[in-house]
């Protein structure tokens, strides 16, 4: 494969980890890490969209993140409720579509209708598809896809054994979006901590130490040409892959 003709990632899911050392480190409260990620999101999307990358997917909230200090957890939610009213009309002069994925239900009336509205404005948004996994657990979203699935065969309208790969897939939270190709954690942690567990059976991997207030369009490059010298065999020999390519 010449060098222009890899392919680049057409969807990317990254792990926004390190906010909290990265405040440390400047002494400074953790609340301020978090403020310098929403700056760091608001570069990784421009240079996403310079790249003409079709799907970022950001882990902003795990289902396991309520049990943080409920301090931190407030303030969270409060940045979060900001960012979207203040980035909203950005989105989409930009033609992002954004959508939010997880259990919205858990969120106050007042964020709920945030996402609602921010969500309906980009809806029929044609550039970069932008992600954001809030309250979300990969194992959240197997359940509520099999409870979907359960009830239509309780309903009577399928039969058990004609439940499929693709009709998990289709139930997922991201139904529509394609799976990660590319997955980044930053902060120096090598683990997936609950996020999309079913569509990342054959997305590559990639850890970084950068701490994600740092992680800017430089890291990405970096973390996208790992990607691209990687040889994806799903299952089958390099050779197999060879014979196809030559084709
Ligand atoms: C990630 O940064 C942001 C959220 C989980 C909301 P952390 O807050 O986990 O930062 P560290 O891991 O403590 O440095
Ligand atoms: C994962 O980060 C979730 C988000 C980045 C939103 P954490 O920092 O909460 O992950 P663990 O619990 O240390 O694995
Ligand atoms: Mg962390």
């Amino acid at each position: 494969m010449t060098e222009e003709s890899r392919p680049v990632p057409q969807h990317i899911a990254i792990i926004m980890d390190g906010n909290g050392r990265w405040a440390k480190q400047q002494n400074m409260p953790r609340f301020m890490g978090h403020r310098a990620g929403v700056k760091a999101v608001e570069a990784i999307v421009k240079h996403c969209i310079e790249l003409d990358i079709k799907v970022l997917s950001l882990f902003a909230f795990s289902s396991e993140n309520w049990r943080r200090p409920s301090k931190e957890v407030s303030l969270l939610m409060e940045l979060f409720n900001l960012a979207l009213k203040q980035q909203v009309k950005r989105l989409h002069k930009n033609n992002i579509r954004l959508r939010i994925i997880g259990d919205l239900t858990k969120f106050s009336p007042s964020l709920q209708k945030q996402i609602q509205q921010s969500q309906s404005l980009t809806e029929n948004n044609t550039g970069l598809t932008l992600n954001i996994a809030a309250n979300y657990g990969g194992r959240w979203d197997v359940v509520q896809a099999v409870q979907a699935i359960a009830k239509k065969v309780k309903a009577g309208d399928l039969d058990a054994d004609a439940i499929s790969e693709q009709m998990i897939s289709d139930s997922l939270a991201t139904a529509i979006l394609p799976e990660p190709d590319l997955f980044i954690r930053t902060g120096g942690e090598q683990r997936v901590s609950n996020f999309l567990l079913w569509q990342m059976a054959y997305t590559e991997f990639f850890f970084t130490n950068t701490l994600w207030p740092d992680f800017d369009a430089m890291a990405l490059d970096e973390a996208i040409a790992s990607f691209t010298h990687r040889e994806r065999r799903f299952g089958q020999t390099s050779e197999q892959l060879q014979e196809q390519s030559d084709a």
